[in-house]
């Protein structure tokens, strides 16, 4: 169970699942066994991809392996302060070329869906993630030698959550803070006369 649970303003009710889950950034150093990254990885394939190509490709790392210490090299110093407590790091890798040697234009979203939905059972399970972008993207596939077919979307950070009071600021303060969305009507429209994209 989440140690803080974070204050989420919906608008309308929606799945409780969807609420558990947020980024944080404060990991307990309870490990994460390898059953249980098993489900999150069975969670991910079920996402739903463009001709059921599945172009989500996972390289994880456990604190203190080989894997995890080069994605977390990679990482923004910003990334770095809290992402060191992580129980795992997982490289979210999009295949983007077809067998024929074609582009899947949709190789990052279906990558996309399937880290959602990692992340709804992580957070089923009691384990949150961070979705990471700010890591150093050449340095990254060049330390996994990953093939010129292929792009790391991101880097997720897996751990038990821990208390916010272990953070350094700003963390610290961010931890606590509600989450906040757009509401629906601004990103959500029925008519081309209002539209704003
Ligand atoms: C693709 C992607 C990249 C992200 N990159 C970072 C990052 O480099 N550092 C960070 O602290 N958070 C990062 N985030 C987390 C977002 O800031 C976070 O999802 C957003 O603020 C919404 O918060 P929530 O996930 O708790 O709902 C990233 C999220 C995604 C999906």
């Amino acid at each position: 169970m989440n140690k803080h649970p974070k204050i989420v303003p919906t608008q309308y009710d929606i799945h409780p699942l969807l609420l558990q889950r947020w980024s944080a950034r404060s990991f307990s150093n309870k490990p994460i066994n390898l059953d249980t990254l098993h489900h999150l990885f069975e969670a991910a394939s079920w996402a739903a991809s463009s001709m059921n190509q599945q172009p989500w490709r996972f390289v994880f790392g456990a604190k203190d392996s080989e894997i995890f210490s080069l994605l977390y090299s990679t990482l923004a110093g910003g990334n770095q302060i809290w992402a060191k407590d992580a129980q795992v790091l997982i490289a979210v890798i999009a295949n983007t070329t077809f067998n024929d040697g074609t582009v899947n234009l949709h190789a990052w979203h279906d990558v996309g869906a399937a880290s959602s939905y990692l992340l709804l059972q992580a957070a089923e399970l009691g384990i949150l993630g961070h979705q990471m972008g700010g890591f150093i993207r050449e340095k990254a596939e060049s330390l996994l030698s990953i093939p010129h077919t292929c792009n790391i979307v991101s880097i997720i950070a897996l751990g038990y959550p821990d208390s916010h009071e272990l953070l350094p600021e700003p963390f610290r303060t961010r931890e606590i803070s509600p989450r906040s969305r757009k509401p629906i009507h601004e990103f959500v429209f029925d008519s081309l006369e209002n539209l704003s994209l």
